[in-house]
């Protein structure tokens, strides 16, 4: 299938484009790549790879892309809550004026496939589903859910509200929640943890891409328009997280009583209507956190003011 990937250079795409490679799909990425262009240097050896830089708000660059494209992957934005703070103009721009561009120029016959987040949830009482409002804490998670309302306007269009990620790729991200916790733990031997009650849900990397692949080669079992992608059992606590990282490596834990975490996601996640497409994660809890405590260690930052 040709499938055209925007945002493929980041780091759900740098684990989703080499698989789709390899199941012999034709794959163009699309990315303006504002993280450079390393995670996707040793996919240009392959002869069913292709790439432009483009911006996605640039709808006359953008056209000719997507024209023959049978499959589009949406997943170019700015990405958490921090980086949407900071460019709040250029938040709304890429994540839902892009997002616009990029559903309004796919052929009406391509299936697109929208990388959504279960940030769009926000606080929420009890186990949310697919049908509980969305109630969006930030800027970042308004603008998802904007693009989201956007794409689901438009037929053959599934979008999938992915769990947080976690896990190792070619471009790495080290503001996620367990990859942030396993640095830290490894090479500052201390963590300041607040609201440790917090209830958080993840997604290993690898599986992020299974599932999209999944919604790509396999139409027959999608019966709804937006799934959430994850599993019930990796919902956990931030202090749950902690005690699974003491198992794994050594360090200090102050769980602070006064001050409050900017990210105030706390909600857990039902994936039953996931489940019943027959989809299964692959790596749990603690696959993924050995994978994660390997290889940070081997990941040495410099610090220009450290004596050491
Ligand atoms: N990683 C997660 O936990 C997670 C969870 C839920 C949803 N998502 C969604 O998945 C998608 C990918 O996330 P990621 O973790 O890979 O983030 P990322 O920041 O690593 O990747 C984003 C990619 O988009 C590209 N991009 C940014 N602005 C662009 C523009 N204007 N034009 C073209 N390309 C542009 C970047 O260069 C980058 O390669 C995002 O839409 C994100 O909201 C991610």
């Amino acid at each position: 299938m040709r499938i055209v990937v925007t945002g493929g250079a980041g780091y759900i795409g740098s684990v989703l484009v080499p698989r789709l490679l390899a199941a012999g799909h034709d794959v163009r990425v699309l990315d303006n790549l504002m993280y450079g262009p390393h995670a996707i240097l040793p996919l240009f050896i392959h002869p069913n790879f292709s790439f432009a830089e483009v911006d996605v708000t640039d709808r006359r660059a953008l056209e000719p892309h997507l024209r023959d494209a049978e499959a589009v992957i949406h997943l170019a934005a700015l990405v958490g809550y921090p980086l949407c703070k900071k460019l709040p103009r250029r938040a709304v721009e890429v994540n839902v004026d892009g997002a616009r561009n990029v559903a309004e120029l796919s052929p009406p016959e391509a299936r697109i496939i929208y990388a959504s987040t279960g940030s769009n949830y926000g606080e929420v009482v009890g186990i949310c589903t697919e049908e509980t409002p969305l109630n969006p804490l930030s800027l970042y998670g308004e603008t998802k859910t904007r693009a989201e309302e956007i794409f689901l306007e438009r037929p053959g269009t599934v979008s999938l509200r992915f769990a947080t990620a976690f896990g190792i790729a070619p471009r790495l991200r080290l503001d996620l929640m367990i990859n942030d916790f396993a640095y830290q733990a490894i090479h500052n031997r201390y963590l300041v943890i607040y609201e440790k009650h917090f209830r958080r849900t993840f997604i290993h990397i690898q599986d992020i891409a299974a599932a999209i692949q999944f919604m790509i080669e396999r139409p027959e079992r999608i019966t709804h328009r937006v799934y959430n992608v994850g599993h019930d059992s990796m919902n956990y606590t931030k202090e749950q997280i902690v005690q699974l990282l003491q198992q794994r490596t050594e360090f200090l834990t102050h769980f602070a009583e006064i001050g409050s975490d900017d990210d105030k996601r706390d909600y857990e996640v039902s994936y039953a209507r996931i489940h019943e497409t027959g989809f299964r994660i692959e790596v749990d809890i603690e696959r993924g956190l050995d994978e994660v405590i390997g290889a940070l260690r081997y990941l040495r930052l410099q610090n220009p003011y450290s004596n050491v």
